[in-house]
């Protein structure tokens, strides 16, 4: 079967690949220049301080650098991190295993912390706020409760879903940080840096066109180098200009606002089969055959941030904007939802 060359597809995690292009410091962390200053000053009080960090959750779209400055925090704080994730840790006794390997300072990080299961996410409230659990051990008439004390640690969650995360867990982290899309500028510079590290020429015209076109995503920026690159052996001289950039973003028919094939049926099925919305998510899913998650995580944010879509509370709603990226004029009149045009 062929990859389709999807946004989702583009922005999909690959560990193996990603690691070597993963900024061990902060230094070497284009963008998102105000997280990045308030978590430098977090880690170096902390570190001043000789304590262990705070707990920190770090929310944001897919491939904005969660993992990475999780890595970078570690780094900079000099200590050890542990890597795990919600869905991962199924019970009570998988928390209590994972915390009790820690050693005084280290990083815990839980990855898609939105989805641990309600009873472990119970657990991690004492671990969090006071350093113990209470696991039950033995069942019915010889079941007692242990105290196992735990090592200091900081817990870095990582979420792509802010709303999924309970009041009580969100209110036990010290720092909640937000990650939004990068600017073209950091873009370049973040694949520029990749270039460097996989051996890719790429001009400066070659960044500008692949860092205006890959959503404001790190991931997609360095996913789409990887095809400029392959492009560009073939078609041209191994060189990826502003032109081979172009013809190769044409080829994965990724437009000139970064919008994919995808994007572009999901903004006509709202417009063509729904007249423009509101809809709900499980009736686009269905009518694009594409996953919720995919579309709420990956597709839906972009869309509103470029101001192709608003959520209101009856469902998704397709703006002037995307009327006219799919060559349409908006309906008018009684067909219409009146407080919209
Ligand atoms: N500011 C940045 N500078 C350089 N590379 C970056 C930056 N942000 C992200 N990347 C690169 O993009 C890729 C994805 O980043 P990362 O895995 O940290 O994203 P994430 O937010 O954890 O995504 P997910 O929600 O899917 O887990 C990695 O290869 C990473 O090195
Ligand atoms: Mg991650």
């Amino acid at each position: 079967m062929t990859e389709r060359f999807i946004t989702s597809t583009l922005n999909k995690k690959d560990p193996a690949r990603e690691t070597s292009l993963r900024p061990p410091k902060f230094a070497d962390f284009p963008g998102q220049d105000r997280v990045k200053e308030q978590l430098e000053l977090f880690v170096h009080a902390a570190k001043a301080r000789e304590e262990a960090l705070d707990h920190i959750l770090l929310c944001g779209p897919p491939g904005l650098g969660k993992t990475t400055l999780a890595y970078i925090i570690a780094n900079e704080r000099g200590t050890n991190l542990k890597s795990s994730s919600g869905p991962a840790i199924e019970k009570p006794g998988d928390l209590a295993g994972l915390l009790t390997a820690l050693e005084p300072g280290d990083v815990l990080f839980i990855d898609e912390i939105h989805r641990l299961n309600s009873t472990v996410e119970e657990y991690l409230y004492s671990a969090m706020e006071d350093f113990f659990i209470d696991i039950m051990i033995e069942q019915g008439a010889g079941a007692r409760s242990v105290r196992l004390t735990v090592p200091h640690f900081t817990l870095i969650g990582a979420t792509t879903r802010q709303g999924m995360i309970s009041a009580p867990l969100r209110s036990r982290f010290g720092l909640n940080i937000r990650l939004d899309y990068y600017d073209a500028e950091s873009l370049s510079r973040i694949l520029k840096r990749s270039a460097g590290i996989l051996d890719i020429d790429i001009d400066d015209d070659g960044a500008r066109q692949i860092a205006g076109r890959c959503r404001g995503t790190p991931r997609i920026a360095n996913n789409l180098l990887r095809r400029a690159r392959d492009y560009a052996q073939v078609r041209a001289d191994s060189v990826i200009t502003g032109k081979v950039a172009e013809e190769a973003l044409e080829m994965l028919q990724i437009d000139h606002d970064g919008l994919d094939e995808m994007d572009i049926r999901i903004l006509e099925t709202i417009i063509a089969s729904f007249g423009g919305g509101p809809v709900g998510l499980k009736n686009i899913a269905v009518s694009i055959g594409e996953e919720e998650d995919s579309i709420e995580d990956v597709y839906e944010p972009f869309l509103i941030q470029k101001g192709y879509l608003v959520r209101t509370p009856k469902g998704r709603v397709a703006t002037p904007k995307a009327w006219d990226k799919v060559g349409m004029k908006p309906l008018r009149g009684s067909d219409r939802q009146p407080e919209l045009f």
